[in-house]
């Protein structure tokens, strides 16, 4: 296959700290333009990882012919203007999540991008991890029989940090809960092949004083009449993921398996019904780069010319919806519907 080009808008974050150093181990990907609205972020990204191109504007980079997918990982409040721009520009697009500010905007982004024929996808990349592959492995294989109950969380402190787009609604349409407890949201449901169907829960500010949440808990009923919870706070004092789900047959159990790099371990646990005796199984996995997967997997999608991206706005249009439904519910001290 030859290498499908790809230009990155929004590359001084997570672009320089792990998706372009991810990108840099494809053989399927090439880097060719960076743009930052900090000039020297543009710089440093362009030397550092051999693009062509470092670009004063996104205008600027969308017209390079040669590119063919475009990666946007800028702020949240910046993507629904972005994601049209590249649209216009005829560019494969694989959009970091959150989606949008809002459902609204997310639908409006995937109606956008079917219009104009373009392939959308969105960076829910805990996917690809290993340990996560493996636990869809078991899933659909039956072994943990009617899935009955899940969880995920996602700590982290993260201090009041003047003009933090994080911290402000208007620029991040929410704070852990949408920052990070979406990424539980995506996997339990990637994992199950389950889908959120009514949610309630709480959110607060405990700590520190910005205008989004530190910290929530929403209690997701699924389609199939099991329980999910996602919990997730910038107001713990180390960073630290589980995520646990529970069949009548056994269950799975990660620990530190939801990182900026792989890693953790994972356990299937299974038990004598009648004697409670119980059996761990230590499951082993070969370790990657979820970056390069995920670069890789969207390559190979706009290569072939499928209309469906690895992970599609849909699913992470419900995710987003179950975080914002989240949101309205524990305003209102009840449990609302997703749909
Ligand atoms: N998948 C993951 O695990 C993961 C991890 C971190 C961040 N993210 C997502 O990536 C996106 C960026 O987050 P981040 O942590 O890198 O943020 P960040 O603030 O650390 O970096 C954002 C970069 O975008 C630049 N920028 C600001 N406005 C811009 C604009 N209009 N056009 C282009 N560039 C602009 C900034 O100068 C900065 O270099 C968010 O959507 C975030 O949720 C995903």
């Amino acid at each position: 296959m030859k290498k499908i080009k790809w230009g990155c808008i929004g590359c001084g974050g997570i672009a320089d700290r792990r998706t372009l150093p991810g990108m840099m181990l494809s053989d399927i990907a090439e880097l060719v333009a960076v743009f930052d609205t900090n000039p020297e972020a543009t710089a440093r990204c362009k030397e550092k990882y051999g693009a062509k191109y470092g670009c004063a504007t996104p205008e600027e980079l969308l017209a390079i012919d040669e590119i063919e997918c475009v990666y946007i990982a800028s702020p949240v409040f910046c993507h629904l203007e972005q994601v049209k721009m590249a649209a216009d520009a005829g560019k494969a697009i694989l959009l970091e999540k959150p989606m949008g500010l809002t459902t609204e905007d997310a639908v409006a982004m995937k109606e956008y991008c079917e219009k104009k024929g373009v392939l959308l996808g969105v960076g829910f990349l805990m996917r690809f991890a290993s340990f996560h592959q493996k636990m869809r492995e078991y899933v659909q294989a039956g072994k943990l029989g009617q899935i009955v109950s899940m969880r995920g969380r996602l700590d982290c402190w993260y201090p009041k940090i003047e003009g933090a787009w994080r911290q402000q609604l208007a620029t991040s349409g929410g704070g852990s809960m949408m920052d990070m407890a979406i990424h539980c949201v995506d996997l339990l449901q990637y994992i199950t092949g389950l889908k959120g169907v009514e949610v309630t829960g709480f959110i607060g500010n405990q700590v520190h004083e910005y205008e989004s949440e530190d910290g929530g808990s929403f209690t997701v009923l699924m389609d199939n009449g099991a329980f999910m919870s996602v919990d997730a706070n910038f107001n713990a004092p180390y960073s630290r993921c589980e995520v646990e789900i529970i069949g009548t047959d056994g269950g799975l159990f990660a620990e530190g398996t939801v990182g900026q790099v792989e890693g953790g371990n994972l356990r299937f646990i299974t038990a004598d019904k009648e004697t409670c005796e119980t059996t761990v199984e230590n499951i082993e996995v070969e370790l990657g780069n979820m970056y390069t997967k995920e670069i890789d997997a969207f390559s190979v999608a706009y290569a072939e010319g499928s209309k469906v991206a690895p992970v599609t706005a849909d699913d992470a249009i419900l995710n987003q919806k179950i975080i914002e439904v989240g949101y309205k519910a524990a305003k209102e001290r009840r449990a609302l519907k997703v749909n």
